[in-house]
C-alpha cells in the first residue's frame, strides 16, 4: 500500500509544526503572498475564473461547486457577506479544527481572497464553541493580519476594505447547517430556514451571503497560486484537487490525511491509517460523516475511489465532510445505528414534525433492538417511521419531508442495516432468515 499524502492545504502546518500558526511562521512560509498579488492585479473576476477552472467543490458536506455558488449573488446588490462555516459538528470530522488551530493565516488569506472575489467588505467566521485554542489562535491571527495591513481599511493601499468578525457557536450541531447558522449569527435560535430564498439572495441580515467551509476557503490561496487549470489536473473526474479525510474508529493510526481525490478507501484505511487494530477485518465503514449511508469491508467497497459522484451514483453514499469511520468485525451494527440515532434525536431542532418525532422514535426502537429487547415487527416499524422522514427510505435516501437534511440523516443507518445486515438484524429480533 504505497499511497502517500498530497499535502497542499496541510503543507505548512506539517512543515513548521513549531510555529505554523504565528504571523512570523506563516510569513516565513509564504502566507499572504497570493493575497498581495491578487490586490496588485486588481481583478476580482479573474479570481472567480480561476476558482471556476479549478473545479473546486465545497468541503463542508454537500460538495457544491464553489464558483457556481458565488455566481448566484445578485448583481449590484450590496453589502454582501461571506460567512465562514467553522462549526464542524459532524461526528468524527476533525479537519477544520486542525486548519484553524494550526494554520489560521491560511484561512484568513482564503477569506480575504474570497471576499475580494465576491465584493464583500465584512466577513464572519462561525466557529465551533468548543474550539478554545482555535478561537485564541484565529483571533490573534486576525489581529496580526490587521496590524500587518492585510486586513482593515485600504488593505495594502489597494482601496479595498475588509474586516473579519469571529463568532463562537454554543454547541448545537444544527448550527452547522448554513441557514440555521445564519439565524444563530443574527442572535435567533439556530433553526434552518425554508428555501427559497437561498442565502445568496437573502442571507445574513437579509443581504446576499455566501457560506463556505473552512477547508474550502483554505484551499483558495493555492488555487490562485497554482492556477485553476493546474489544480484541476489533480483528482479525478469532477472531484478535483485534494481533500483532507479524518479517519477514525478501529484503525491503527487515526488522523487527518490529505490525499488527491481518486485514491481508494483501501489506500486511506490500510495505507495511511495503518490497517485495522489487531489486524482484524473491516466489517463496515461510514465513508462521509455520520449522515452518510455505510459501505462494507468487501473488496469492491474498499477499492472504490474517493470520487464524490462515483460513490453517490454507484452506492448511494457520500464523501460528505470527509470523515471515514471504520468498524472492525467485532462491531455490532445495531449499536452503531442506535448511537447515531441518539445523536440525531438529541440534535434535531424540532422545527418539523417528521424529524422532531421520528428521530426520537427511531432512537427508542433501535435501543431496544440493540439491547436484546427487539420485537419481530421492529424492522418494519423502523422503515415506517423512516419513510415519513425520507420517503422511499431504502432506495431513495435523499428525498425528504423535512426542511433540512438532518432528519433524513437518521434514515441512512436504517437503510444501511437493511442493505447489508438484514439477516443479522432479523436474527436479533427473533425472525429467521
Ligand atoms: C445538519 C447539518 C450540519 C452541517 N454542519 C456543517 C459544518 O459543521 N460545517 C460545514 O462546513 N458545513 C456543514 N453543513 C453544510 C452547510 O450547510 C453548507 O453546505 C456548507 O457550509 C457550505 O460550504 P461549502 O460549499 O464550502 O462546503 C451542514 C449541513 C447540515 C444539513
Ligand atoms: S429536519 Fe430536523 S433539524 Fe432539520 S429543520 Fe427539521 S426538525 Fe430541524
Amino acid at each position: 500500500m504505497s499511497v502517500e499524502e498530497r499535502r497542499i492545504v496541510t503543507r505548512r502546518l506539517h512543515e513548521r509544526p513549531e510555529d505554523s500558526w504565528t504571523i512570523d511562521g506563516a510569513l516565513a512560509s509564504g502566507a499572504y503572498r497570493v493575497w498581495r498579488e491578487v490586490l496588485r492585479t486588481g481583478d476580482p473576476a479573474a479570481v472567480q475564473e480561476q476558482v471556476r477552472l479549478s473545479g473546486l467543490r465545497g468541503r463542508g458536506g454537500a460538495g457544491f461547486p464553489t464558483a457556481q455558488k458565488w455566481s448566484f449573488l445578485p448583481e449590484g446588490r450590496y453589502p454582501r457577506y461571506l460567512v465562514v462555516n467553522g462549526d464542524e459538528g459532524e461526528p468524527s470530522t476533525f479537519k477544520d479544527r486542525m486548519l484553524v488551530e494550526r494554520d489560521p493565516h491560511q484561512l484568513v488569506e482564503g477569506i480575504a481572497i474570497a471576499s475580494y472575489a465576491i465584493g464583500c467588505n465584512l466577513a464572519f467566521v462561525y466557529l465551533r464553541g468548543e474550539f478554545a485554542l482555535g478561537y485564541e489562535r484565529l483571533t490573534q491571527a486576525i489581529a496580526d493580519a490587521r496590524s500587518h495591513g492585510f486586513l482593515g481599511r485600504d488593505v495594502l493601499g489597494s482601496g479595498f476594505d475588509l474586516d473579519v468578525v469571529v463568532h463562537r457557536g454554543a454547541g448545537a450541531y444544527i448550527c452547522g447547517e448554513e441557514t440555521a447558522l445564519i439565524e444563530s449569527l443574527e442572535g435567533e435560535r439556530g433553526m434552518p430556514r425554508i428555501r427559497p430564498p437561498f442565502p445568496a439572495v437573502e442571507g445574513l441580515y437579509a443581504k446576499p451571503t455566501v457560506v463556505n467551509n473552512v477547508e474550502t476557503l483554505s484551499t483558495l490561496p493555492h488555487i490562485v497560486e497554482m492556477g485553476g487549470e493546474e489544480y484541476a489536473k489533480l483528482g479525478v473526474n469532477r472531484s478535483t484537487g485534494t481533500r483532507i479525510f479524518s479517519v477514525s474508529g478501529h484503525v491503527k493510526r487515526p488522523g487527518n490525511y490529505e490525499v488527491e481525490l481518486g485514491v481508494t478507501f483501501r489506500d486511506l484505511v490500510f495505507g495511511l491509517a495503518g490497517g485495522i487494530r489487531d489486524d482484524r477485518a473491516v466489517k463496515f465503514f461510514i465513508p462521509g460523516g455520520a449522515s452518510s449511508q455505510w459501505l462494507t469491508g468487501s473488496d469492491e467497497h474498499l477499492d472504490a475511489p474517493l470520487d464524490m459522484d462515483f460513490v453517490q451514483q454507484t452506492y448511494g453514499v457520500m464523501l460528505g465532510s470527509g470523515a471515514v469511520m471504520v468498524f472492525d468485525d467485532t462491531t455490532d451494527p445495531l449499536l452503531v445505528a442506535w448511537r447515531l440515532a441518539k445523536f440525531f434525536a438529541h440534535e434535531s431542532c424540532g422545527k418539523c414534525t417528521p424529524c422532531r418525532e421520528g428521530t426520537g422514535w427511531i432512537e427508542k426502537v433501535l435501543y431496544r433492538m440493540a439491547h436484546g429487547m427487539g420485537r419481530p415487527e421492529d424492522l418494519d416499524l423502523l422503515f415506517d417511521v423512516g419513510d415519513n422522514i425520507s420517503p422511499g427510505v431504502v432506495n431513495a435516501p435523499f428525498t425528504q419531508t423535512t426542511i433540512c437534511p438532518l432528519g433524513p440523516s437518521v434514515v441512512s443507518s436504517i437503510a444501511s442495516l437493511h442493505r447489508y445486515f438484514r439477516d443479522e438484524v432479523q436474527a436479533r429480533v427473533g425472525v429467521s432468515a
